[in-house]
């Protein structure tokens, strides 16, 4: 994405933005070698890996034998960044949120807001609308866990919805508007990645999606059984275990377990290691790291065909799980076309309670503002509307 306003981004978290365009699959050897040197550079520095092993194993064996130990005792003390602890009253409520929010399965759904895509008639109006319009997905909103990302946007949840969860973010107002990859932009899409551990930590299974993607059909029959970390593609390559597909960090479903822990981990403390990178790029680079490998993380690439985009759309709307207003730039273009795909949607609705009518001629009419998106020249910029693409 272009220069982006985080207001957008932040929105849905991730915003998953590619920077330029759908780009060919990363260079391979160039990934690999810079790996290969990081990797031998760790084994040069065998007294940290001692410590950080026993460090490592101590917490684990904390998290074992007391599961209700405070959650601040079991975050990362090394963690890159200087972690303010949250009061265990935020921690408290955050748990509260979570357990009445759970399925059965201690799974969770998350979505994160900011001021602009809260506001009435955008982004996260349509977000609600399609899982009540959606086929049986309805039944997903009492598992909707909402992050609000500022005051205004907690607000307006607290209006429309019963888990709401004010992430309070020390000295960066993230309603304002700021560019994409300033370092309150970035701060926040790696806080993001941060608190998603958090919620991995506390033994909760997430999806995460971003509030620009819509929910048609239930997800759940569609994730591999084997993936602990499963991935939505702005485009597919046919394969689920490929590498090489480009993953779309607005849509993920994760399995909490000692393996996902540590790759959160590993992904947050790579921001280092690739400064000025936001998460999805730092993911396209350390996906093929050894460590993971090591680490045993079964990762799993979403078919587009039930986890679509404006990018690569699904073209069967009998199964469509989700479709991402990826591909675009611009929360105003995003609204614009994701209202005409829910038109869309019911469309397809209506014709299929009818007999006489052709299911199969139903089709996607978008995108619309949101193709080229890329290309034009910004408008000048409102608080709303300033791009993200993703
Ligand atoms: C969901 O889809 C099934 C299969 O097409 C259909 O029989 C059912 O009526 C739909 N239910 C709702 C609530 O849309
Ligand atoms: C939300 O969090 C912020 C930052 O900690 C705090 O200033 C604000 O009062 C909180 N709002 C509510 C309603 O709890
Ligand atoms: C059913 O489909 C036919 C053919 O497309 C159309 O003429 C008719 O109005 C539709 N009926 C309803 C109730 O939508």
């Amino acid at each position: 994405m272009g220069l982006e306003t985080q207001t957008n981004m932040v929105a849905s978290g991730h915003q998953h933005q590619k920077s330029p365009p759908p780009s060919p699959p990363p260079e391979l050897n160039n990934d690999h070698n810079l790996l290969f040197n990081r990797f031998k550079l760790r084994f040069q520095t065998p007294k940290a890996v001692i410590i950080f092993a026993m460090v490592a194993l101590s917490c684990l064996l904390l998290y074992h034998s007391s599961p209700s130990v405070p959650f601040r005792v079991l975050y990362n003390p090394f963690a890159a960044t200087k972690h303010r602890p949250n009061s265990e009253k935020k921690v408290d409520e955050l748990k509260s949120i979570l357990k009445e929010a759970a399925t059965s399965s201690n799974t969770i759904i998350i979505t994160t807001i900011n001021d602009a895509w809260a506001e009435p008639n955008s982004m996260f109006d349509l977000f609600l609308e399609s899982f009540k319009i959606g086929n049986v997905t309805q039944r997903f909103i009492k598992h909707l866990v909402v992050i609000a990302l500022d005051q205004k946007a907690y607000t307006r949840c607290l209006k429309l919805h019963s888990h709401c969860y004010n992430l309070s973010t020390h000295g960066v107002d993230f309603s304002e508007e700021a560019y994409f990859m300033a370092p309150d932009y970035l701060k926040m899409m790696w806080r993001r990645i941060d608190f998603l551990r958090t919620i991995l930590d506390l033994g909760y299974n997430f999806i995460f999606t971003d509030a620009d993607i819509m929910w048609f059909w239930d997800p759940f029959p569609h994730f591999n059984k084997d993936g602990d970390f499963q991935i939505a593609c702005d485009y597919y390559t046919g394969n689920p275990i490929n590498l090489n597909n480009l993953p779309n960090g607005g849509f993920t479903y994760v399995k909490s377990n000692e393996k996902t822990i540590e790759f959160y981990k590993f992904w947050f403390n790579s921001r280092l290691t690739y400064p000025g990178l936001h998460d999805q790029d730092v993911f396209n680079k350390i996906k093929f790291d050894p460590i993971i490998r090591h680490n045993g993380l079964q990762i799993r690439f979403l078919d587009t065909a039930f986890f679509g985009g404006f990018c690569e759309p699904s073209r069967d709307f009998d199964k469509v799980c989700t479709m991402h207003a990826n591909c675009c730039v611009g929360l105003e273009n995003k609204v614009h076309d994701i209202r005409i795909m829910l038109q869309d949607w019911r469309k397809y609705r209506q014709v299929l309670g009818n007999q006489t009518a052709m299911v199969r001629s139903i089709s996607w009419t978008v995108p619309q503002s949101c193709r080229g998106s890329f290309q034009r020249p910004r408008a000048p910029k409102k608080k709303e509307d300033v791009g993200s693409k993703s």
